[in-house]
């Protein structure tokens, strides 16, 4: 684990202001956005975040914005699509934070939530809307838990992956 980032505090913050017990999954709205905006995003992305976030979001010099990883973290800070869309349209580009139009960040926004479980419908999202959102940047499925469930991928890697050779020791 990288020690604590700014925006990572950000949303902690945010996360308890909201209560720490957070909403129910079912009673978690959830987000609509369009594939054009997805596809936008990712132009967008490319062009301003991929350079420290990594191409496929896997991170590099910020965090990775897919995956177990940003699994973990949004798990960790409770993050919802609202705060990190607010700490994103504050705080990125690192380089050049608030550069982009709300329009852009939304895009961006969209493309992030594509790469992360959920599916474009016929409904935009909006800023506003975005920014109200109390929904999950990762789309809750019973295999995404929150909670440490045995099937949960840390587990699941554990048993596929081949562990070190371990000889018994003779004597
Ligand atoms: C110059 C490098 C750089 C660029 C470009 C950049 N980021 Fe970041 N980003 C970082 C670093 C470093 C962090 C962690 C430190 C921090 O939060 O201040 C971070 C943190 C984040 C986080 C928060 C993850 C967490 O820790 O909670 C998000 C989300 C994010 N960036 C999204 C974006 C998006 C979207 C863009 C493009 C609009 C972008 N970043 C562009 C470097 C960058």
């Amino acid at each position: 684990m990288k020690p604590a980032h700014r925006l990572t505090l950000t949303l902690i913050l945010s996360a308890c202001l909201l209560g720490a017990g957070g909403l129910a999954a079912a009673d978690r709205p959830t987000v609509a956005f369009t594939a054009g905006q997805s596809k936008a995003g990712m132009a967008l992305y490319r062009a301003s975040c991929a350079a420290c976030h990594g191409s496929y979001l896997e991170g590099g010099t910020g965090p990775a914005l897919t995956g177990f990883g940003f699994r973990v973290l949004v798990r960790d800070t409770k993050a919802t699509v609202g705060e990190l869309l607010r700490g994103i349209t504050q705080q990125m580009p690192l380089n050049a934070p608030a550069s982009l139009t709300h329009r852009q960040y939304t895009a961006i926004m969209a493309y992030l939530l594509s790469k992360n479980g959920y599916r474009a419908t016929g409904h935009k999202l909006t800023f506003a809307a975005a920014q109200r959102s109390l929904a999950s940047p990762v789309r809750p499925t019973p295999s995404l838990s929150p909670m440490p469930v045995p099937s949960s991928p840390l587990q699941f890697h554990r048993e596929v992956l081949p562990g070190p050779a371990s000889p018994m020791p003779h004597g």
